[in-house]
């Protein structure tokens, strides 16, 4: 797989990613910690890729960046200030979040999606809504899907309509968590061109995902995590060729 020919986008859109930091976030499900004074710095407009094995705490820690689960010490620093110090709901429009299922409105349009988000979230009027809506699905390829519903989208389609919502929100940051590993897998590879896009134009980007080609050819950094802690950081040539830590040698193993 290549990822230096993004699907048309329109072009020329460009993000302008804050940075972000986690200074030893601990975070907690009644008495067990599940992360444990994990650190990391995600430079503004740089994308950094969370690798690790299933219940290592990956989409506790993305759900802590946004404070769906409250950290239980530590920080979280956007654009240097304390991101629990932001209200909760305008924090969550400064840092997107798209899961692994999309949550797109059935009886609405991609079009209608976007723009529903773009009324209760930010109090755009109606046509205004719908303006602004069709330039983000235009910017996620979708300009031609934009009076289509949810059904009559493929995976990867709808994937990406919850990713344009998500960007009509223009957040500083976005947050994926395996947001490819429901679809099948023809339907990949555009999603992963998009985000690769999304990158490429300036957005921050935390991306939790099993697709170690794409960790490896977009990230600027990988974190792999395993029991709550980051065991291992660095640029993905480090990391993949010459893991130092035998739990990171074995995941790989594993993966690759
Ligand atoms: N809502 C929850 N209540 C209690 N424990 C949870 C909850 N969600 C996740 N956990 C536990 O927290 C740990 C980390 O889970 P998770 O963040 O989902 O890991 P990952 O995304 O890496 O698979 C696991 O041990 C999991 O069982
Ligand atoms: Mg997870």
């Amino acid at each position: 797989m290549t990822y230096t020919s993004p699907i048309p986008v329109t072009d020329a859109v460009v993000y302008n990613g804050s940075g972000l930091e986690l200074v030893d976030l601990t975070m907690a499900y009644g008495d067990i910690d599940v992360i444990r004074g994990v650190s990391m710095k995600v430079e503004p407009g740089t994308t950094t890729c969370v690798i690790g094995p299933s219940g290592s705490g990956k989409s506790t820690m993305l759900r802590g960046i946004n404070r769906l689960h409250e950290p239980k010490s530590g920080d979280v620093l956007l654009a240097g200030e304390s991101a629990l110090k932001v209200k909760p709901d305008i924090l969550r429009r400064r840092i997107g979040l798209v899961f692994q299922h999309f949550n797109l409105f059935p009886d609405h349009t991609a079009l209608e999606n976007v723009a529903l988000a773009l009324r209760t979230v930010k109090g755009l009027g109606k046509q205004q809504s719908l303006d602004v809506a069709a330039d983000r699905l235009a910017e996620v390829g979708l300009a031609d899907r934009a009076h289509h519903r949810p059904r009559d989208l493929s995976g990867g389609q709808q994937q990406r309509v919850a990713i344009a919502r998500a960007l009509a929100m223009e957040p500083e940051v976005m947050l994926f968590d395996e947001v490819t590993s429901a679809l099948d897998p023809e339907l990949v590879k555009g999603v992963l061109n998009l985000m690769a896009s999304l990158g490429q134009r300036g957005m921050t980007m935390v991306v939790v995902t099993h697709e170690m080609n794409f960790a490896r050819r977009v990230a600027d950094q990988v974190v792999f995590m395993d029991a709550g802690k980051v065991v291992e950081a660095g640029r993905p040539e480090d990391l993949f060729d010459k893991p130092q830590s035998p739990r990171l040698r074995l995941f790989l193993s594993e993966v690759l």
